[in-house]
């Protein structure tokens, strides 16, 4: 396996130009825990059909509960020369990369993790000098690390500052934070994001709270106006501003366009026969994952193996309530 131009040296593999390697905030690993429970993790597994000798690709380590599972499958050392039994394993949340690396250090080269948007999959692949891989999980949204965190901003249950970048801004594009859609966006454009991102049937309504009530504070601010403007949302289980807040975190992470650039590129990054498994938590996410896999079974690149969608049995989402809206959607490069 070859390095790639500008790389520096990560867990004992090279990684490539382009895509920024290592963890910032290490020494927060400890302190931050590693809170959150992998979904659906035997399913994954299953699907994933791992071959202890393959490459396989984690687009989404956050804590590395999946990254973890398939590590322990793979087997270390090298045949004729070329390393085998390997894991990459991407995030864009340096937080994130810094305590799934106190997790996996067990695995030594076994697993490397990457720095980068999981847009730039093929990149980070190529870059390693791989051909293609045998299998790609993509576990989408946020962690609980990141949920449960108020400095990070997504949380409307605590005050936090109104940023919910899943990336921290260390990239050049990432620098559209909550605050700035909240408090300077035109009322229009602000109902337009709510009903399209996230189907807020009291778009309109919660934007014109939000404009008259700016400038919005923080995010306990923020969910009390979007509380306020809500009809009759005394009745229902979610918090009333459950979609406002997917909605802007859609947004300032450009989620669509990730995910519509990762599913435009993984299957040529994989080998025949190797497995692709989206784990998605709500339906503007699984959507594009069930179009993308259609597409590609008409094309005769993919065949989907999963006919009906695989949810969290009612054991698994009492124990992780997190885990109620998952699906999971299994395809394999043909
Ligand atoms: C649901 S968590 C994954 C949890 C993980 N499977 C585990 O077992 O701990 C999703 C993670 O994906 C990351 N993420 C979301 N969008 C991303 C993107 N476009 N590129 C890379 N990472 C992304 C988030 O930062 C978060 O850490």
């Amino acid at each position: 396996m070859r390095a790639g131009r500008g790389s520096k040296l990560v867990s004992g593999w090279r990684a490539v130009a382009g895509a920024k390697v290592g963890v910032g905030r290490q020494g927060r690993a400890k302190e931050l825990g590693a809170p959150h429970t992998p979904v659906l993790l035997a399913e994954v597994l299953e699907w994933l059909r791992i071959r202890p000798d393959g490459i396989y690709v984690d687009a989404t380590l956050g804590a590395g509960g999946h990254s973890a599972a398939i590590a322990e499958r793979l087997s270390p050392g090298t045949i004729s020369g070329s390393l085998t039994g390997r894991l990459i394993s991407l995030d864009r949340d340096a937080q994130a990369l810094g305590i799934a690396r106190e997790r996996l250090k067990e695995f030594g080269s076994r697993v490397m993790l990457v720095h980068a948007p999981f847009s730039k999959i093929a990149e980070v692949v190529r870059g390693l000098g791989l051909a293609r891989v045998d299998g790609v999980l993509a576990d989408l949204g946020v962690s609980s690390m990141q949920l449960d965190r108020p400095e990070r901003g997504f949380s409307f249950r605590e005050a936090g500052p109104l940023d919910m970048r899943m990336s921290s801004g260390e990239a050049a594009e990432d620098t559209l934070t909550a605050e700035e859609i909240v408090n300077r966006w035109p009322e229009k454009e602000l109902a337009d994001l709510l009903y399209r991102e996230a189907e807020e049937h009291d778009s309109r309504r919660i934007a014109r709270s939000i404009v008259k009530a700016r400038p919005i504070r923080d995010t306990a601010h923020l969910a009390t106006v979007v509380a306020g403007a809500r009809k009759q949302w005394g009745r229902q289980k979610l918090h009333p501003a459950t979609k406002t807040f997917l909605a802007l975190r859609i947004a300032v992470n450009r989620e669509m366009e990730e995910l519509g650039q990762f599913l435009y590129r993984t299957p040529a990054t994989l080998n025949s026969g190797g497995r692709w498994v989206v784990l998605t938590y709500h339906s503007r996410e699984d959507r594009p994952v069930k179009r993308a896999f259609r597409e590609g079974e008409k094309a005769g690149t993919l065949k989907v193996l999963t006919r009906h969608v695989i949810v969290p049995g009612e054991e698994e989402q009492e124990a992780n309530p997190r885990s109620r809206s998952a699906k999971l959607r299994c395809a394999e490069k043909v």
